[in-house]
Order: structure tokens, then C-alpha cells, then sequence
């Protein structure tokens, strides 16, 4: 792949043709702040909030969906750019419920990481919020839309895998949410609770609720591993507190690896020193389970017993 040679900030840099601006920003250690922006999803260009200033351009440009072309000179940080980030921000906030106290993402939240980057605070005002709905009906995900910014992550993430297609926008403008299947909750949608939609939320929209309580994140070291279950040896993150392992979260998924279940629980059964119960739907609804069903162990154990058996 030919390389291009472009400045940004003031900096050369040589990148491969095929990067776009936040890619070739990263080579140079510059982080442009994005919330719908994920490599390994399709680009959208919905938040706007990685707009840059190029030079000899009108407009600012998108820095996720620009690619970069030789002789480029890019700045990040202008004062049209900051001011226009600025003004995304506030406009998010306004509609967003300030809970950073207590909201579970607080710590890893992209809006409050990048709140506090450009100083735009919470205000008082007597504007609409976005409507307070939350979906608690699945015991591994909790779904908050007023904290949702509609970066549609989820969306495309959860859309890359065909017999999944859960996640959908419904309505428009200020009324428009991300709804599973026709509006169902997660429990009685087709929703396999693979936590795909939760590892790329970038706020506390989409939380997992095997987490909720158990400590705040900065508390906790996390290691990634592979999961064993099957050759696609999906990374999830084993999340720890004094050499205790309390709790496994579903990482970024990687194209080809689907991220399932099934491999989670495995994964907490094995690194977890006290996992919670599982739980498995049945006929839509969600019920506690013995980890041999949820594992959909239950004819290899019958057979073992036999095997054991026959053998003794
Ligand atoms: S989602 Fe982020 S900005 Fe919103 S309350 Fe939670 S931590 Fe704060
Ligand atoms: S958990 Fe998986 S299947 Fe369910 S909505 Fe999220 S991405 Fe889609
Ligand atoms: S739920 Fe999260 S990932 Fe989905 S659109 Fe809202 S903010 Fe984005
Ligand atoms: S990250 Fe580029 S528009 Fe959202």
C-alpha cells in the first residue's frame, strides 16, 4: 500500500493512502474525540465531534470518514474546531441526565472523558430531557435510553452478525431511540445476550449488569484472555480486586469473532472465583439456571455418568 505524506498540528507524518484522519492522528499519539467512531465498524459520521479543519477545504471535515490525501495539512485543536466541539458537547449534556456520580460507565464514559477535556459542564435549564426508559428485563444487560447519545454503535455492531439484527433506530428528531426488535424489551426480543451492543456503548446507555456493584473501574485491574470455548477465541476482559477475579466483561469485538454467551459464562466459570448464577431464556423469558443447562451440557454430562458408570 502506497504511503501518503501529510502535517498534522504541525507534524509530518508518512501513512499508508488508506487511513483516514483519526488513524493517522493516532500514529502521531493526537486523539481526536469521537463517539460514533469504531475501527472496527462501518464509519457513520453521526456525532460530528471529530470535525478537524483542513486546509484549502471550506468546510471542516469529518475525521473518521476523511481519508487522507498526500500534502494534507490538518489541525485538531483550532479555535473553530474546539469552539465547534464545544458547542456538540454542551448540546449533548443539555439533554443528558447528570448522574456521573453514581452511573456505572463514570470513569470510562467517553462524554464525560471528553466533557472534561473541553470544560463544558452540566447546566440548569427547563429544556427536554431524553425520556428516562429503562429496560431491566435481561439479567445481563441494562439498557438506559436517557443516557443514550444515539451514536449507533450498537446498531451496527449488533447488524454485523445476520441472525442477530436486534438493534434498530425508532422515530425521529428528539423522539428517536434504539429499540430492540419491534420495540420488545430485551427479554422477550431475540436479543442472545452477547454483549456485543454493551463493550462499544461509549456511555452508561448500554451497561452490564453483572458489573453493576461491584466497584468502580479505577478500583479494579483488568487483563484480557481469549476465550476457550470455540476457535474464535473472542477476547474478554477478567476484571480483578486484590488478586480476586470479580467479574468478566465482554471486550470490542474483532471482525469474524461474534462473541456469544455461551463463551462468556464459560469464561466466568472458569477465571471467576465467585460467579454469579447464570441465567438462560426460555420460551422469551429469562430464568435462573444450573450452570450444565446454561452451558447446554446436559446430554455430555448424561453421557459421561454413563461412560463412568459402564467403566467402573
Ligand atoms: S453516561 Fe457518562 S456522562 Fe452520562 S451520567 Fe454516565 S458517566 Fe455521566
Ligand atoms: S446483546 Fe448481542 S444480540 Fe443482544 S442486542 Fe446486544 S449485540 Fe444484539
Ligand atoms: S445505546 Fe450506546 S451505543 Fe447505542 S446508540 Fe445509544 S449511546 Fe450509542
Ligand atoms: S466520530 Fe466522526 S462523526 Fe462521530
Amino acid at each position: 500500500m502506497a504511503n501518503v505524506n501529510i502535517i498534522i498540528n504541525g507534524q509530518k507524518v508518512e501513512v499508508p493512502k488508506d487511513y483516514n484522519i483519526i488513524q493517522a492522528a493516532e500514529i502521531l499519539g493526537i486523539d481526536i474525540p469521537a463517539l460514533c467512531y469504531d475501527s472496527n465498524l462501518e464509519v457513520a459520521g453521526a456525532c460530528r465531534l471529530c470535525l478537524v479543519e483542513v486546509e484549502r477545504s471550506e468546510k471542516l471535515q469529518t475525521a473518521c470518514s476523511t481519508k487522507v490525501k498526500d500534502g494534507m495539512v490538518i489541525y485538531t485543536e483550532s479555535e473553530k474546531v474546539v469552539r465547534i466541539r464545544k458547542q456538540i458537547l454542551q448540546l449533548l449534556l443539555d439533554s443528558h441526565p447528570n448522574d456521573c456520580l453514581t452511573c456505572e460507565k463514570a470513569g470510562e464514559c467517553l462524554l464525560q472523558e471528553y466533557a472534561y477535556r473541553y470544560g463544558v459542564k452540566f447546566k440548569e435549564h427547563n429544556g427536554v430531557k431524553r425520556p428516562k426508559y429503562i429496560d431491566n428485563s435481561s439479567p445481563y444487560i441494562l439498557k438506559d435510553d436517557s443516557k443514550c447519545i444515539l451514536c449507533g454503535k450498537c446498531v451496527r455492531t449488533c447488524n454485523d452478525i445476520d441472525e442477530r439484527r436486534v438493534l434498530s433506530f425508532s422515530n425521529r428528531g428528539y423522539d428517536t431511540r434504539i429499540i430492540s426488535d419491534t420495540d420488545q424489551t430485551l427479554e422477550t426480543s431475540k436479543c442472545v445476550s452477547c454483549n456485543r451492543c454493551v463493550a462499544v456503548c461509549p456511555v452508561g446507555a448500554l451497561i452490564d449488569r453483572r458489573q453493576i456493584n461491584k466497584d468502580r473501574v479505577w478500583n479494579l485491574n483488568s487483563r484480557t484472555i481469549n476465550c476457550k470455548s470455540c476457535d474464535y477465541g473472542c477476547e474478554f476482559e477478567v476484571l480483578s480486586q486484590n488478586k480476586k477475579n470479580i467479574a468478566v466483561k465482554a471486550k470490542h469485538p474483532t471482525n469474524g469473532r461474534p462473541l456469544c454467551l455461551r463463551g462468556r459464562l464459560i469464561t466466568e466459570l472458569m477465571y471467576l472465583d465467585n460467579p454469579d448464577k447464570p441465567y438462560r431464556k426460555v420460551d422469551g423469558k429469562f430464568i435462573e439456571s444450573s450452570w450444565t443447562k446454561a452451558l447446554g451440557l446436559g446430554k455430555i454430562m448424561e453421557k459421561i455418568e454413563k461412560v463412568e458408570k459402564d467403566n467402573a
